[in-house]
């Protein structure tokens, strides 16, 4: 692994002043490291692997998966790639291995369809439109923990992580909040299985399943217009802008998008907060640092580890040549953990500053739910904080999922707290 270290910060990627006319042979002459995401035990500690790939090859070869990939672990490398979509293609799935739920776009797309397609997107995520979202979101979130508050116990993530995103992402899109169990829960064994997992297999047949719901839901919308994101995706269709095939792919990806990712996220923050009693000390006594402290929480357990590019011309990053037709591997998660980018990075500092983390990525594919999943992270922890700020996980009970590769989240967190009152309607 004798890789020459790349100098932080002025990292770029050089490519071939030519795109190549077909794929070469791949090289692979770089370091190799048996790098597996989905490896047995990596979802009870990837960071000490993070930690000795950044320091010992930051660019390695896996021999893991179909081809073998090239996976990429120090902050400025994965910046570096993120912000270049001509020289890394999101074409191909972005998941390793393959997840086959079919196309999703924009995740799937390069420019310029990636712009015309986030163009359409951007204002159903826009400040204003989140905004709008929040009073919904207060309400899904003041009706679920009403439903177990009296009885002084819960699932911090089935009774409340799993629903509030699920029935978010379902309003936003315009279906019915109280099918967010059906919605979700194939999404959830997608993520949560290896590949090859009689669960993970079942899972992709329920989201082809609800594939076609959305199918009918978009036709639904064509004969009766509403006020929802599956009617602007097809008034879109009817200026033009996008076929049919699109505007299922488009609904797809946010429902995909919206359910798994924030709930892994406010289920790693509750079990980080249980774990700091200083922090959730200074996030119940100090309301505002609630937002600097989701951005911390957030970067140190990003729930996207890691993201696949295809490479589309000769290139060298971080000092390691690369083909044209190869795969590489940006790990938000190492990334997030660089000491070069984040001093004392394993600590949750409240007050970092700056705290440019790459939990939401970065670049054209950056997350175009980032302002929402940030309002529902502020609702629901506020509520928690709020309405149980005695909450106590029973940490014998806590589950951790099969695989963190594709989203790094807890599946079970029993706790109890002192009862209080219900105060919904
Ligand atoms: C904490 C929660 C979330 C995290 C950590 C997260 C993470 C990410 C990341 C890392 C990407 C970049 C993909 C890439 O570079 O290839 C992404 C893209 C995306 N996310 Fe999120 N996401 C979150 C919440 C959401 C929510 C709530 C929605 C929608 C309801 C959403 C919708 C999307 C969409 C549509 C894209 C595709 C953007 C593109 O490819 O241009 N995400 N997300």
């Amino acid at each position: 692994m004798n890789h020459p270290a790349p100098t932080p910060w002025k990292v770029a990627v050089t490519h071939e002043p030519t795109r190549r006319a077909a794929p070469p042979e791949p090289v692979h002459d770089g370091p190799r490291y048996p790098f597996d995401h989905h490896a047995e035990g990596f979802a009870h500690d990837p960071w000490s692997t993070y930690r000795e790939l950044r320091e010992r090859c930051p660019v390695a070869w896996s021999d893991r998966y179909d081809d073998g990939f090239w996976v990429v672990s120090r902050y400025a490398d994965v910046q570096a790639v993120a912000m270049d979509d001509a020289g890394f293609s999101s074409d191909r799935e972005v998941v390793l291995p393959a997840t086959r739920v079919g196309r999703i776009i924009p995740l799937n797309a390069d420019p310029p369809d990636l712009t015309r397609y986030r163009h359409l997107l951007n204002p159903w995520f826009a400040r204003p439109a989140i905004e709008r979202l929040e009073t919904e979101i207060l309400a899904f979130t003041t009706q679920r923990i009403d439903a177990f508050i009296e009885t002084g116990r819960c699932d911090l993530v089935t009774d409340l992580a799993n629903p509030v995103p699920a029935m978010t992402t379902l309003a936003l899109i315009g279906l019915p909040v109280e099918e967010w169990h059906a919605f979700a829960e194939p999404i959830h064994r997608s993520s949560y299985h290896r590949a090859g997992h009689p669960e993970r297999d079942a899972a992709t047949v329920a989201i082809g399943g609800l594939r076609g719901r959305m199918r009918d839901e978009l036709a639904a919308r064509r004969r009766a217009p509403r006020e929802d994101l599956l009617t602007g995706l097809v008034r879109a269709e009817a200026e033009g802008t996008i076929d049919a095939q699109e505007a299922e792919d488009l609904a797809v990806m946010v429902l995909i998008g919206g359910v798994d990712t924030t709930m892994a996220a406010l289920s790693s923050a509750f079990l980080r907060i249980q774990r700091d009693p200083a922090l959730r000390e200074r996030l119940i006594g100090e309301p505002a640092l609630l937002g600097p402290a989701i951005e911390e929480l957030l970067r140190v357990d990003p729930p996207v580890q890691g993201f696949a590019r295809t490479v589309t011309r000769g290139c060298v990053v971080g000092g390691q040549a690369m083909a044209a037709g190869e795969t590489l591997f940006m790990l938000w998660g190492a990334a997030n953990r660089d000491p070069e980018a984040f001093p004392d990075p394993d600590a949750v500092r409240v007050d970092r500053s700056p705290n440019r983390h790459l939990t939401f990525g970065i670049g054209g594919h950056r997350c175009l739910g980032a302002t929402l999943a940030r309002a529902e992270m502020r609702i629901v922890l506020t509520e928690v904080l709020r309405r149980l700020p005695d909450f106590a996980i029973d940490e014998a009970g806590v589950e951790l999922p099969d695989t963190i590769g594709i989203v790094n989240g807890i599946v079970r967190e029993p706790a109890t707290f002192t009862p209080g009152p219900r105060i919904g309607a």
